[in-house]
């Protein structure tokens, strides 16, 4: 029996998120285009258009070649889809270096799409900007733990499981939290980590490879319904095999238009 609720026929706002925390989890998944955007509106809380598109959609081989423009054109796709659900726009690579460009940029997109907040990746060290941004009417959800961006940076997707890596992370939660991020996602962390680190702020915790101990939990659409197959962390779940669907209904596609089955008479005018 499906449990999808279509329970939120108003528009999810920052007050709903800060609100959830310590009530009930928070549901938040990726949507890159109104057709997603529409499936998913009002069921979930927060759509995310993550710059993991730039991978799951455009074949890069990580998020730093994301651009701005891109970001707001496939925003703008997701706004016309998700009327209620809460659209966040993640900010790309180099868009927010400076509090000054961060602020031009993020203006940008609440003056060319109707994304609701911006997301932010870093810690203590890019608090700065939140605080910038907050001040200037900018809702902001952080995130820290493994970030994409600092991939190169990083010399790959680092994982924070290691004792000296909780007192960072604490500091940069507590950080972000005390500059107005109205959420935090938390991305591979381990677990105990990610539980430490929602107890201590009052912001609601969204967590990715963080286990289940967070305010809420996000994925990448394109991963956890198995239509991203080149690979697969470990923290992903498949609700769906969605390659498997797609081949198997191209194949009878495919094997009735060499028949000539398709289109049969009921497809005809
Ligand atoms: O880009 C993205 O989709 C993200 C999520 C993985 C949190 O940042």
């Amino acid at each position: 029996m499906s449990i999808h609720t279509n329970k939120y026929e108003k528009k999810v706002t920052i007050n709903t998120i800060k609100n959830l925390k310590n009530k009930e989890p928070i549901v938040m998944i990726t949507a890159y285009d109104a057709l997603f955007a529409n499936l998913f509106d009002s069921s979930v809380e927060m759509i995310l258009v993550g710059d993991s598109l730039n991978m799951s959609f455009l074949g890069e081989s990580d998020t730093l070649s994301a651009n701005l423009s891109q970001m707001i054109y496939h925003t703008k796709a997701v706004c016309a889809g998700a009327k209620n659900s809460m659209v966040v726009l993640d900010m790309p690579f180099g868009s927010y270096n400076t509090k000054e460009e961060a602020l031009t940029n993020a203006v940008r997109v609440y003056k060319e799409c109707d994304a609701s907040a911006v997301k932010v990746e870093g810690g203590k060290d890019r608090a700065f900007i939140i605080e910038h941004l907050v001040k200037n009417s900018i809702a902001v959800v952080g995130h820290i733990g493994l970030m994409p961006q600092y991939v190169r940076a990083e010399g790959g997707y680092k994982v924070r499981r290691d004792k000296e890596d909780l007192k960072a992370l604490l500091e940069d939660a507590k950080a972000i939290e005390k500059a107005g991020a109205f959420a935090l996602v938390i991305e591979g962390v381990k677990s105990e980590f990610a539980k430490e680190i929602t107890k201590s702020v009052s912001i609601p915790t969204i967590g990715i490879g963080a286990g289940a101990d967070t305010d809420g939990q996000v994925l990448v659409w394109s991963d956890m319904f198995g239509f991203f197959e080149e690979f697969k962390p470990k923290f992903v779940k498949r609700y769906l095999e969605g390659a498997k669907l797609i081949r198997d209904g191209l194949d009878s596609y495919i094997d009735e238009v060499k028949q000539r089955k398709f289109p049969s008479s009921e497809y005809e005018y």
